[in-house]
């Protein structure tokens, strides 16, 4: 096991109702003007935008809002609220929605304080040392960002979909989630939010560091709970229990717990966001396709852990030889995503003929000539993943 240090200081407040104390939870982390960031809509045909400024008001607490965040956010929605923030002095961000709204925030959280372009932070050039406290009220569990350090921002300039890690700045000071609030969400992005945390699970459990179990062993039970709760989440959307034990498992999956001790590969997660800065396709939807192909091409070179996965996660009875073995698991684990009603090829994804160099070149100009660490991916190797997705 390697060293590690496990940071993980949000204050998650789980449950029914939760979303009243958002604003005592704001009071109490010292926010008093705050910006409510929010995406398309469906936080205020649920009634939920409501509800929140309700508890700010009696809270006391002043806001502004933005909304139109759109799914694969991109820089110019987090210029629009850093001047709106800065206009407005507020002292704190307050997402209200998933991933694409939460990473936004954080964008504008880091770029208010700061002199330069916030894109700096993304590009590499600058280093996030200090950003506006973020609470967050979470509607959709799939990224898992209300317990992450990371932001994912797409430049439409050279559509660069680029994920920012910061160890400590950008994690929610606190991550309101009411399992309720996912009752509305449409099966799809019900299942690109499972396909997600999965995936998010898988690029920690993929590694070559020797004895993690404890590691291994919280992977792999997170990992099954999914599996048993996404067909009863999808056949009983009003399920509380279901979609309760669906939202924390996302929180678990992403908030670094899984990687404990272990070097983790995000091959997978890098190529995907290749397919959504160009394709804008949906994020957990490109992991079904990619994730795949990657394991496919784990089995031939390098089956070790594949094996292992396809053992313990989807119970195959061990072959002599590994690489059969792994190739069960993954036809175990591909059978459950069109169970769940998600793409395996491009084509499938809606995308007939994928500009694969282009892909490629973009993977290696954004991440460097190799990518990846459980078997680190040169130009070729790449290529050929994302051909055998296309197949
Ligand atoms: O915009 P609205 O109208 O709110 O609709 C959203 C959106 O269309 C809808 N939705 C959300 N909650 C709902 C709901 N519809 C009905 N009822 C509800 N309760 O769902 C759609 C997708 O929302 P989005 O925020 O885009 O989903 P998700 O949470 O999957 O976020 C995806 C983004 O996060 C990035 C992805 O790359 C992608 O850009 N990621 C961020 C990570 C992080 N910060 O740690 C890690 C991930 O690996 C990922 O890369
Ligand atoms: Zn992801």
């Amino acid at each position: 096991m390697n060293n590690f240090n496990f940071y993980t200081p949000t204050e998650f407040v789980f449950g029914k109702d939760t979303e009243i104390q958002t604003g005592t939870l704001i009071k109490a982390h010292r926010g008093s003007k705050v910006l409510i960031v929010y995406g398309g809509g469906s936080v205020v045909r649920s009634g939920l935008l409501s509800r929140v400024k309700q508890s700010l008001d009696t809270a006391n607490i002043a806001y502004v809002e933005m909304g139109g965040v759109q799914p694969n956010p991109t820089d110019p929605k987090v210029y629009e609220g850093i001047s709106l923030g800065r206009k407005e002095k507020i002292d704190f961000l307050l997402p209200v929605g998933g991933g694409s709204v939460i990473d936004t925030a954080k964008a504008i959280a880091l770029g208010i304080p700061y002199e330069g372009d916030f894109w700096d932070f993304y590009a590499g050039i600058s280093i996030p040392e200090k950003a506006l406290p973020i609470g967050v009220v979470l509607t959709i569990p799939a990224a898992g960002s209300e317990g992450s350090g990371n932001s994912v921002i797409t430049k439409l300039d050279g559509l660069k979909k680029i994920s920012l890690r910061t160890p400590k700045v950008l994690r929610p000071v606190f991550a309101v989630m009411n399992p309720e609030l996912t009752f509305t969400l449409p099966s799809w992005q019900t299942a690109c939010g499972i396909t997600d945390m999965m995936a998010h699970i898988m690029e920690r459990y993929f590694n070559n560091t020797p004895e993690v179990e404890v590691t291994d062993r919280l992977s792999e039970g997170l990992l099954k709970a999914i599996i048993d709760e996404a067909p009863r989440v999808l056949s009983e959307p009003e399920n509380y229990e279901a979609r309760a034990n669906i939202m924390w498992a996302g929180t678990l999956a992403h908030n670094g717990i899984c990687g404990t001790g272990c070097e983790e590969d995000w091959a997978s997660h890098f190529m995907e966001h290749e397919i959504s800065a160009v394709y804008d396709v949906s994020h957990g939807a490109g992991l079904a396709v990619i994730f795949p192909a990657w394991l496919t091409y784990m089995a031939e070179h390098h089956p070790e852990k594949v094996a292992q996965y396809a053992i313990r996660v989807w119970n195959v009875s061990p072959h002599a030889d590994k690489h059969a073995t792994a190739l069960e698991g993954i036809a175990r684990l591909k059978a459950f995503l069109h169970s769940i009603g998600m793409p395996l090829t491009f084509h499938e994804l809606g995308i007939d003929e994928p500009d694969i160099e282009l892909l490629v070149n973009k993977l290696h100009a954004n991440k460097g000539d190799v990518v990846g660490k459980y078997l680190p991916l040169d130009r070729n190797a790449s290529k050929q993943i994302y051909e055998i997705a296309n197949t």
